[in-house]
């Protein structure tokens, strides 16, 4: 197992901020993951070690959290959210969708490691559902028929640059910041 340099300065930095080294655990796992996208077995003994733990200690808080994963995910990897508003906006229909269009079944990796496709739990965005996540990126009101325009555009690797779909990110970054004005009679 090979880490960058950056990881594991930020290791080295995080585990004495906490009282106890096994308390630093999940912070481990997530800047490992990040880099290497999964933990496997040997990458749990040298976190365990690490942390002056058993590997099993590592083991069962990978096993316990969804986010955690013992085999990477695909180059692209799709989640839909699946809890109730989003349910009721269609999020079956969008992830059945995508499903068909990206040729992967939901909670699996396509074989040839392109993609791959999972439910989620909500994702913060109930009043905009269905909410769909690329990567890191965040899109809303992803119904059955725009996941197949969505879709496409990933297919042909448009998605990033497409006008039709912002995400929630790049809206962000990019709407401009209004400054309310108040004027000085209404100051108390
Ligand atoms: S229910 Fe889907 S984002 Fe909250």
């Amino acid at each position: 197992m090979q880490l960058t340099k950056e990881t594991l300065r930020k290791i080295e930095e995080v585990i004495p901020r906490y009282p106890e080294k096994r308390s630093a655990a999940l912070m481990v796992i997530h800047l490992v993951q990040d880099e290497l996208g999964s933990i496997s077995n040997e990458t749990c003994v040298w976190i365990a070690e690490k942390l002056d733990l058993q590997p099993i200690n590592i083991q069962e808080l990978i096993t316990f959290y969804p986010m955690l994963r013992q085999t990477p995910w695909g180059k692209t990897h799709v989640r839909v959210c699946r809890t109730l508003p989003c349910a009721l906006r269609g999020s079956y229909a969008t992830c059945q969708k995508l499903e068909s269009k990206l040729g992967v079944k939901e909670g699996h990796v396509r074989d040839d490691g392109e993609y791959s496709l999972e439910f989620m739990e909500c994702l913060a965005d109930c009043g905009e559902g269905p909410v769909v996540m690329v990567d890191e990126e965040t899109y809303e009101n992803i119904d059955e028929k725009e996941a197949e325009k969505l879709a496409d555009l990933l297919l042909k690797d448009k998605l990033e640059k497409s006008t039709e779909f912002t995400s929630y990110e790049d809206a962000l970054v990019s709407a401009p910041v209004k400054i309310r004005k108040i004027s000085p009679r209404k100051r108390k």
